[in-house]
């Protein structure tokens, strides 16, 4: 047969385009794309009829925590990682995500210096239990080494493909002090890397949990308390002025606030090459949402804890989608983050169970959402107009390929791509429905999304031209998916713009 697999009758949405189009699909990549197909061409082929859908390339979800080690590495805080690669990749497949980037972490242990022993050990536990989809890594980084930062990062590169990296402007066994942060930074310019950023002040955060705790406000709601916007304000604008000393390109994770939006833009208005990712917890929850339970021994609400946290209202839920639509933010991500609250009386069970009860300083940073990411934007933007089908793939596909050194392999629909696709149900026919956590694939006891009412989900998913979820079902295996060696951002540094400064003082610096 000409075809392994032909998707007909869909509205085939790209980035820049959304026709209706019929997908010829041969040894995993896209193949063809015709108006229509003829009888013969197709003959032999399984065939998936869209019924009028909108077909789009798969998810990239650039920003998910799978068996990643939280005791000594990314908060300090206790907690144990729910998802290892099998559960979290499959619940990424169903839903309409093929792509994962997941973090592997250097911690401040002596043993754990180097970046490549780290990488190579996070790898080999995506090769315990294998991956339903393709993955990558970003490395955290949280020394300034020099000899690490010059000998190792390179090889990372050449070897792994691993081209970003993320460093903390907060928590205490993470965070990089403003040298320290233009130590790695540089590093990362002459790498050319991306640079990922958790910009939240360290101080601020530490100071107001301070004051918090001594007035016994310790339930899980002060957790919001204590790192309002400002926060994530100051940070952003601090790792603008020192990413732009020496021009190098910055994406700021999980944006939660407008006003470190505003950072963002402005620094983007000026030609800087600053990119900003945010989330479906940002747009979806707010304090309100910590607020629910307030007891000091209950921690239901800890379910909605992470950083930083669900911004104060609804108006600033409108704000973050302007971001969204207007190209402040480049990506949206889930920042899958699993814990388990499978308690008897509300108490966290491990770890967790030995700290003081109820303060939030000592609940595990974080919430699941791999599965969830892709239908609350449909659901909440797509579906209600507020972003384009096109910029909805823009920003759960294309752009993150293109950020991390991914595309045209992944996030495109054209000859020679990587055959991913999400097909969602058609609109006209789809009952809208409240979601339950059982109806979910990851290892976690909750979703933060318990009750609300979806518009859609992806109807089948496919990973280099396979069916891995169709109608509800897994098809895929845990060995389907493959490590995914990633090159340079297509974005580049771009044009110098205002900051001409900043090209100079990049170039002599070298
Ligand atoms: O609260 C969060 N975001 N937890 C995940 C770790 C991180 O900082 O991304
Ligand atoms: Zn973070
Ligand atoms: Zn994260
Ligand atoms: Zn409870």
């Amino acid at each position: 047969p000409k075809f392994d697999l032909v998707v007909v009758n869909g509205i085939v949405v790209t980035a820049a385009d959304a026709v209706p189009c019929c997908i010829g699909i041969k040894g995993g990549k896209i193949h063809t794309l015709s108006p229509s197909f003829s009888s013969d061409e197709i003959e032999g082929a399984q065939i998936i009829d869209a019924e009028g859908a909108y077909v789009m390339p798969g998810g990239v979800d650039a920003h998910v925590h799978l068996c990643q080690d939280l005791k000594t590495g990314a908060h300090g805080l206790g907690g144990e990682c729910a998802d290892d690669f099998e559960t979290g990749s499959r619940s990424a497949a169903a839903g309409g995500t093929t792509t994962i980037i997941t973090f592997a972490t250097q911690t401040r242990d002596e043993t754990d210096r180097s970046l490549i022993k780290v990488v190579e050990a996070y790898n080999a536990r995506a090769e315990a239990t294998g991956s339903f989809i393709d993955y990558g890594f970003h490395i955290i980084i949280v020394r300034n080494d020099p000899e690490i930062l010059e000998n190792e990062l390179p090889i990372l590169v050449r070897d792994w493909g691993v081209t970003s990296c993320k460093l903390f402007m907060t928590y205490k066994s993470q965070r990089l002090t403003d040298t320290q942060l233009l130590d790695v930074m540089l590093a990362s310019q002459k790498n050319e890397i991306t640079t990922m950023i958790h910009a939240e002040n360290g101080d601020m955060i530490q100071w107001l949990a301070e004051k918090l705790e001594n007035k016994g406000m310790v339930a899980p709601y002060y957790h919001a308390l204590s790192r309002p916007p400002v926060v994530e304000m100051e940070a952003t604008n601090r790792a603008i002025a020192l990413a732009g000393l020496i021009e190098n390109p910055i994406l700021f994770v999980h944006i939660g606030s407008p006003l470190a939006a505003a950072n963002v833009r402005n620094a983007q208005t000026q030609g800087m090459p600053i990119y900003a990712e945010t989330c479906p917890q940002y747009l979806n929850l707010t304090y309100d949402d910590l607020q629910k339970f307030h007891s000091p021994t209950c921690f239901e609400n800890s379910k909605h804890i992470c950083s930083p946290p669900p911004p104060p209202g609804t108006s600033d839920h409108d704000e973050l989608y302007l971001g969204l639509h207007n190209g402040t933010f480049t990506i949206f991500s889930s920042d899958h983050c699993p814990f388990r609250y499978d308690h008897p009386h509300g108490k966290p069970s491990g770890d967790l169970v030995s700290r003081k009860p109820g303060s939030f300083r000592f609940i595990p940073n974080g919430i699941p959402g791999v599965e969830t990411r892709m239908s609350l934007l449909y659901t909440g933007g797509l579906a209600t107009g507020r972003i384009t089908p096109r910029k909805f793939v823009e920003l759960t596909s294309t752009n993150p390929s293109k950020l991390y050194g991914l595309y045209p392999k992944k996030g495109a629909i054209m000859p020679g791509s990587d055959a991913d696709l999400v097909i969602w149900h058609p609109q006209k026919t789809f009952e809208p429905f409240a979601l339950s956590n059982d109806m979910l694939h990851h290892n976690v006891d909750y979703t933060p999304y318990e009750g609300k009412e979806f518009v859609n989900w992806p109807r089948y998913t496919i990973l280099r031209g396979r069916v891995i979820w169709a109608e509800g079902e897994l098809k895929g295996k845990p060995y389907d998916g493959e490590y995914l060696k990633r090159g340079p951002s297509y974005f580049g540094t771009g044009p110098a713009g205002r900051r001409r400064d900043a090209r100079k003082t990049a170039t002599w610096l070298r």
